[in-house]
């Protein structure tokens, strides 16, 4: 007898589509936040109150009605609050989030990248068929400025005051005159706050792009540290003459296509009684527990096709970490076969990073 044909469960069908249009709905409503990033909107309604559109577009010199279905929209995504009588306001909650750039839980920034990663999605389905992907600087300006603003408030807010002094000994060095290394260091948030806490220490900022180094030197500029040296690791790279007191790498190793390379040659660099402070993303051991257990992972998921997976496989050979690719038992055995041997796991508070002090 022919088997039967499996039968839709419409109902399910109808979840689904509701679920999918929910995530179309999402993406475009990034779209929108970009826009209230880029064009000043959340600052203009950060503590102004109940405004109509008349008084935010006077207010910013935009054009009402654009800013009218602009604020429909916020509202209906549940970021803005509507007040009746056609006025809006921003919750100091909303604020913290999206229009204030000091606060440690803005997110606003990430969303710089939105149209150069988009963008890429031109390029990947080539990366599909190569498996080679792109490099930080392949993937633009706006990509590396969108993970600069992304990262620089825990740098800004946490790593000096908080994190640094539950490092063994390590502020202790860093204020008599310490050697350091920022491997991957990007556009140099994390050096430069470490460079005007501790005069004393000299930071080296090693990275392979061009884009986030350049946007490095501006930002050591602007802030006047003479502490700071930067290096292209590619034409310039970190000396394995065992010189380094603190070394650090921030969410940067799962994006390197030889992670295992750097951790020796970091092994070389590191004084015998060094420490390296790795900040990785906090996943979970298997993709199954991520899949039960990790509320970030459709998001993490997709960063790591946008960027992280393929910087890390944007050599031919690359080891293709991505962005949930270090988990702490992974961290523990590269670090561990690159001649470390003590490795603990330090709680500063993040949600999105777990941290190693990692020791010879
Ligand atoms: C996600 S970004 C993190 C940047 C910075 N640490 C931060 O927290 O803002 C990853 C960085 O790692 C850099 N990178 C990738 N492979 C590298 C390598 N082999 N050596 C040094 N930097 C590398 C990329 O160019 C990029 O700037």
């Amino acid at each position: 007898m022919a088997e039967m044909a499996p039968k839709v469960d419409i109902e399910k069908a109808k979840k689904t589509a509701e679920q999918v249009f929910g995530l179309l709905g999402g993406a475009l409503v990034s779209a929108m936040i970009y826009l209230g990033d880029r064009l000043g909107l959340y600052q203009a309604l950060n503590g102004a109150g109940a405004v109509t559109s008349e008084e935010l577009a006077r207010k910013t010199g935009l054009h009402e009605r654009w800013i009218r279905e602009w604020l429909h929209g916020q509202a209906a995504a549940n970021l803005i609050d509507y007040k009746g009588e056609g006025r809006f306001a921003l919750s100091l909650e909303t604020a913290v989030v999206l229009a204030d750039e000091s606060s440690p839980l803005f997110l606003g920034g990430a969303f710089c990248a939105i149209p150069q990663q988009m963008a890429v999605l031109n390029l990947l389905p080539e990366s599909f068929k190569s498996g080679v992907g792109l490099t930080y600087d392949q993937m633009g300006p706006e990509v590396n400025r969108g993970v600069e603003r992304l990262l620089a408030p825990w740098f800004r807010t946490q790593l000096v005051p908080s994190a640094l002094p539950k490092l063994d000994g390590v502020v202790a060095k860093l204020h008599a005159g310490a050697k350091v290394a920022d491997i991957g260091c990007g556009s140099g948030v994390a050096l430069i706050e470490m460079a005007k806490a501790y005069p004393r220490s000299q930071f080296h900022g090693y990275d392979i792009a061009k884009i986030p180094l350049a946007r490095a030197a501006e930002n050591a500029k602007s802030a006047g540290v003479k502490n700071v040296i930067l290096h292209d690791a590619g034409a310039d790279p970190l000396a394995g003459d065992a010189s380094y007191d603190f070394i650090t790498t921030f969410d940067c190793l799962h994006d390197m296509t030889r992670p295992d390379l750097v951790m020796k040659a970091i092994r070389k660099a590191i004084k015998p009684d060094g420490t390296w402070l790795i900040a990785d993303v906090h996943g979970m051991p298997t993709f199954e527990q991520n899949l039960k257990e990790n509320p970030l992972a459709p998001f993490l998921y997709g960063i790591s096709v946008i960027c992280c997976m393929s910087s890390a496989l944007s050599e031919p050979g690359g080891l293709g970490l991505g962005t949930l690719g270090l988990p702490e038992p992974v961290a523990r055995k590269m670090t561990a076969e690159a001649g470390f041997t003590r490795f603990t796991t330090r709680d500063f508070e993040n949600p999105i990073n777990a941290y190693y002090e990692v020791r010879p």
